[in-house]
Formats: structure tokens, C-alpha cells, sequence
């Protein structure tokens, strides 16, 4: 969508860059010409990524071991990356975890876990890297937070993702607000179904994804394109969409409305019956 070199010379940092959308992501940004840094817990994975996305794109990936859980390592993620590249110009807040389960099969444990990674590991890293910033007068920065539509509606199964990413929506907007006046914007994404084998196995295991097939929820009919993921983030992340912050972009194929409209689901009424509907409904007449 972007042109080539649209991101040349930028520095992007993308946590759970070496799978996923994280990774895909990086693809669309190193193609871009930026320069990326991949991290996550897992280093064999990061590598394997780094040394993948080099060969495809030409591009430079530094990979960094990092538990965004713990802030000292988050620190150590920040000083790597100018270290490697001098400066960094964006954070993508992309790493997760997630699980489907009843609600009160949960153990606290297991609710502190995905709170840890999904809004403590997008805080600590916009607070480190934000500081860094502001420390080093650095502007034009851009900070994206991918979340999901179930931030604002809530969802059941899914529940500390939920209360998470409702987490990361608010620190997105507080922030697009209080640091703007840093040369900061911070945006946000929320996804409806793009095929992973990060979120498949963890929310749509065994004969779940036959049972409930993603796809049908979705307006268009069919589960989200990589791509069309990568193109709408690489924009955000650049300067061409400078006057847009505190926005969360919902890309899911129109998946959440369809739930939210009362009437949609008219859908299932048979095209033939709509004349004789009509009819019933014009003969209402002062009633
Ligand atoms: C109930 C579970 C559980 C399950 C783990 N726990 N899995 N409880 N049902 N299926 C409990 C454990 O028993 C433990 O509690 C606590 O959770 C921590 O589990 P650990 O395995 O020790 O945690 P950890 O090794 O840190 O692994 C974290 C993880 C794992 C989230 C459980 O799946 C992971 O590493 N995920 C990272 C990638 C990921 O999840 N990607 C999907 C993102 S998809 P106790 O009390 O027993 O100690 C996504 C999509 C959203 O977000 C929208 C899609 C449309
Ligand atoms: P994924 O491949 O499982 O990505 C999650 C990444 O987070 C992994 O690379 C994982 O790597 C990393 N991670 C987990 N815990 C971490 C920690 N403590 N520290 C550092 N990194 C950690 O799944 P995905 O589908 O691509 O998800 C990417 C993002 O999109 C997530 O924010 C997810 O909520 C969001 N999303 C996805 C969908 C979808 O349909 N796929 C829909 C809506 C939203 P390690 O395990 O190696 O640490």
C-alpha cells in the first residue's frame, strides 16, 4: 500500500515479532525499508525468524530474549536496540497470551499470567521506551498497540484477554492524550479472525475450529488476509498517518457489528419471503 522506502531508516521494535502477525508485521516493515527488532521470550524462534526475514527482505532484524513481563529486561530491550541501531521510532505492543476457559476454571494464577503479558508487558514497554524518549528529547515517535474488538464488548471464555486488552485500549487512549505534547502518538489495531498457530491452538483447538467456524461470524465470509493487517499497521507506524491518535482501528471484516446489530440477523429470513414481509409491514396502518 505504502511506497517502496516508505520507512527507510526507521527503527521499529515489534514484541512477539517471531511469529504470528508479530512476524508478519516485520516482513511488511523490513520490505518497507525500516529496520526491525524482534523479541520475545523464546531466542531459537527469534533467530530463526531474523535470520528468515534477512534472507527474504534484505532488511536488518536484530533479535533480543525478552520476558516483557519483567521491566528490568524491557530496559535491557531499549538499550540493545540503540545500541544496534541508534535510535528507535516505534514500538509495536503485538505480544500476547491467551487461552480459552470457563471463567471459574480459572485459578487466580492463571488470570495474573495473561494480565502480566497482555497489559503489564504493553505498559512496561511504553513506559521504557517513553521514557527513553522523552529522557532524549526524541520526537515523532509512534507507539501501536494491537488489540482485539472484544476490548470494548467484552467477551466470555476469554475473560483476562478481555479485561487485558480493555487495559491496553485505555492506556492507548490516555497516552495519545498526556504524551502527545512529546511528540508521541499512540494508535491501536483490533483484529477480527487472522489465522495464527499462536491463537488457532490456544482459542479454536481440535474439532472446536470445524464446530465453530470463524468464518461464518464474518460479514465478508471469510477470516482476514495477513496482508491487510500489515498494510493498515505499517501505515499507522509512519509519519503518512501523522494527524491520527488515540484511534483503535477495528479490521474483522464487520465481525463485532454484525453481533452488535439487533436486526442482522435477518439474514437467515429466505430472500422470498421479503415481499410478502413487505406487504404485512405497509398494510400497518394507524395502529
Ligand atoms: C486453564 C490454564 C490453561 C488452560 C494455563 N493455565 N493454561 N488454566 N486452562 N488452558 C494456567 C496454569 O495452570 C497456571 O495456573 C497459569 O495459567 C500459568 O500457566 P503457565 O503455563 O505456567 O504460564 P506460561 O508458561 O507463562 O504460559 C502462558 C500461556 C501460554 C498464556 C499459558 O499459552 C503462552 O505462553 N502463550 C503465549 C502465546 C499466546 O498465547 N498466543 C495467543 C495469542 S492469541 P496455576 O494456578 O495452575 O499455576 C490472542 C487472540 C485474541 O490473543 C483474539 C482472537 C480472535
Ligand atoms: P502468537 O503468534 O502466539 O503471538 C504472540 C507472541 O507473543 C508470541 O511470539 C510469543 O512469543 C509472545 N509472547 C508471549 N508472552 C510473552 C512474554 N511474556 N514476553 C515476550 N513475548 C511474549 O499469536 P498472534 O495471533 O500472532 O497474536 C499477535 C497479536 O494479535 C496478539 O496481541 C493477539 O492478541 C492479537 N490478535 C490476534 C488475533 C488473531 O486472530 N490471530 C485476533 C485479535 C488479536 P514467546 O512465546 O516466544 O514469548
Amino acid at each position: 500500500m505504502l511506497r517502496p522506502g516508505a520507512l527507510q531508516g526507521r527503527t521499529i521494535v515489534v514484541t512477539g515479532g517471531g511469529t504470528g502477525l508479530g512476524r508478519s508485521m516485520s516482513e511488511a516493515f523490513l520490505r518497507l525499508g525500516a529496520n526491525v527488532v524482534i523479541t520475545s521470550r523464546k531466542m531459537e524462534v527469534l533467530e530463526k525468524t531474523a535470520t528468515e526475514l534477512e534472507a527474504s527482505t534484505g532488511g536488518k532484524v536484530l533479535a533480543v530474549a525478552c520476558d516483557i513481563r519483567k521491566y528490568l529486561e524491557v530496559e535491557q530491550l531499549v538499550a540493545a536496540a540503540v545500541a544496534r541501531f541508534g535510535t528507535v521510532d516505534s514500538l509495536v505492543n503485538n505480544a500476547a497470551g491467551n487461552f480459552i476457559s470457563p471463567t471459574e476454571r480459572l485459578s487466580s494464577k492463571a488470570f495474573e499470567t495473561i494480565i502480566d503479558i497482555v497489559l503489564m508487558g504493553s505498559v512496561n514497554c511504553t513506559l521504557a521506551f517513553g521514557k527513553h524518549w522523552i529522557d532524549k528529547k526524541e520526537r515523532d515517535k509512534t507507539v501501536l498497540n494491537i488489540v482485539t474488538t472484544y476490548a470494548w464488548t467484552g467477551s466470555g471464555y476469554v475473560l483476562p484477554s478481555a479485561c487485558a486488552k480493555a487495559g491496553v485500549l485505555a492506556l492507548t487512549r490516555s497516552l495519545a492524550v498526556e504524551w502527545a505534547k512529546y511528540g508521541m502518538r499512540h494508535n491501536a489495531i483490533a483484529p477480527g479472525p487472522f489465522p495464527t498457530k499462536g491463537a488457532w491452538t490456544r482459542l479454536m483447538p481440535g474439532e472446536l475450529m470445524e464446530r465453530f467456524d470463524l468464518s461464518k461470524r464474518v460479514p465478508l465470509k471469510r477470516l482476514g488476509e495477513h496482508h491487510e493487517l500489515t498494510d493498515l499497521a505499517s501505515y499507522l507506524i509512519s509519519p503518512f498517518s501523522g494527524y491520527i491518535n488515540g484511534e483503535v482501528v477495528t479490521i474483522d471484516g464487520g465481525e463485532w457489528l454484525q453481533g452488535a446489530g439487533q436486526f442482522s440477523g435477518l439474514e437467515a429470513v429466505e430472500p422470498g419471503m421479503w415481499d410478502a414481509i413487505e406487504q404485512m409491514v405497509r398494510g400497518v396502518r394507524g395502529s
